[in-house]
């Protein structure tokens, strides 16, 4: 299916492969207490992929790269939430490696032309915490619920991918964003702005106090949305707290 052996893997992270999970996700907060920082666990196929909200990940065998990296982050862990941010960056600059410009759609969606190539699913356990990223490699074609939505590094660069390379490039790329939570994070922010999907787009927004529409004005420092709502308030989201509807 694929060629995992010639992963470049980072110094000191290490890489399982299991034809078939439920969730990578899953299996690692499972694992977590046995883990070590940079622990990487790959599914060739997902029967329970889950995404953001309870919404399901669907790929087809081979066709898409799943996986999950355990992080132990040294930041407080009121930072870690920040992980989301970071490996949208993490993903889209490896992304750029392959030919491909992928923007990144707050929190951490990368969309290809409008057209969704990856998801991320962060989710802390009790000692660090769990980045799940599934990208749309070499697919054509998506179930009828997701269409005109998805699109694949196939379509988008022309050509097949390899999963194990596309696999190290990222690695590489989140093995040296992951450590910039903390003071770095105003320049990660910086590169984050520079693919931001949603900025200068009116948006309609879920969030804890109610519906919103407005026009995104940006991210701020700290990652959060900064939205011109049609009142004109200014309001200040954080990712946990918002879903945009469309
Ligand atoms: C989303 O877009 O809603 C997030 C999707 C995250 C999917 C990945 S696939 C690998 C990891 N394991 C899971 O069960 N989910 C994440």
């Amino acid at each position: 299916m694929s060629s995992w052996e010639s992963v470049e893997v980072p110094a000191g992270w290490t890489v399982l492969v299991h034809p078939e999970l439920e969730s990578t996700n899953s299996e690692v907060l499972r694992q977590a207490a046995r883990l070590d920082h940079g622990a990487v666990v790959v599914a060739e196929s997902q029967t329970a992929g889950r995404g953001r909200r309870g919404a399901p990940w669907l790929a087809r065998p081979g066709e898409g790269l799943t996986f999950s990296v355990w992080l132990q982050p040294e930041a407080a862990r009121a930072l870690w939430p920040r992980l989301s941010l970071v490996a949208g960056l993490a993903v889209a600059e490896a992304m750029q490696a392959f030919g491909i410009e992928a923007q990144i759609k707050w929190p951490n969606d990368l969309l290809v032309d409008g057209r969704k190539l990856c998801g991320i699913l962060v989710e802390a356990g009790a000692r660090g915490v769990v980045v799940g990223i599934g990208i749309n490699v070499n697919g054509t074609e998506f179930p009828p619920e997701l269409d005109g939505q998805a699109t694949s590094m196939k379509l988008a660069g022309g050509r097949g991918f390899e999963a194990g390379e596309v696999l190290g490039l990222v690695l590489r790329s989140l093995h040296r964003l992951a450590g910039r939570i903390g003071a770095d994070f105003p320049e990660v922010i910086g590169r984050i702005r520079e693919r931001c999907a949603l900025s200068g787009h009116q948006v309609r927004l879920e969030s804890g106090s109610g519906p919103l529409r407005g026009v995104v004005e940006g991210i701020g420092d700290r990652g959060e949305l900064v939205v011109v709502a049609d009142d004109g308030r200014h309001e200040i989201l954080q990712a946990h707290e918002v879903r945009i509807v469309d």
